[in-house]
């Protein structure tokens, strides 16, 4: 899961498949990363963390990290939030196999949309809600491939 500072929407998807997997006893690994360093070794946004809290999901000890291309081998599947997180991982591939890895995460719910999972960042809570129900259902499609 991949995002532009790994401390709002990307952990948050990870918080949320890590509660998936758990509850579902889901034979899957996830993590998430940022392109960016600008927040590496910080704790997720408070207003992430809160929201996340609120619909049960614990992100208080996750920490960000930046993306880099060993990611391309260690996961089968990236999902990006946002079509500029897109373009700065896909600029990283070393081949097509690593490009073939990357998708937007909304595509897994709205197949071929190419949506975006807007930054919440510079926003106001209901940023934060927006992005946890997008994300939220993202998810859940992504499990559920992985259950059946
Ligand atoms: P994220 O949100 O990419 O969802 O983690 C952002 C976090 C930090 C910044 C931008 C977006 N920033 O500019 O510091």
């Amino acid at each position: 899961m991949v995002c532009l500072g790994n401390i709002c929407r990307s952990p948050l998807a990870e918080g949320i498949m890590l509660k998936l997997i758990k509850d579902h006893d889901l034979k899957i690994t996830v993590d998430s990363a940022g392109t960016s360093n600008y927040h590496i070794g910080e704790a997720p946004d408070k207003r992430t963390v809160e929201n996340a809290r609120k619909h049960a999901i614990d992100l208080s000890n996750l920490r960000a990290r930046q993306f880099n291309e060993k990611d391309f081998d260690a996961f089968d599947r990236i999902f990006v939030m946002d079509k500029s997180n897109l373009k700065n991982v896909l600029a990283l591939a070393k081949n097509n196999a690593n490009k073939e890895k990357v998708d937007l995460l909304l595509n897994s719910l709205h197949p071929g949309k190419n949506l975006e999972v807007p930054d919440p960042y510079f926003g106001g809570e209901q940023g934060f809600e927006d992005a946890f129900g997008m994300v939220y259902k993202a998810c859940a499609v992504i499990a559920l491939k992985q259950s059946i």
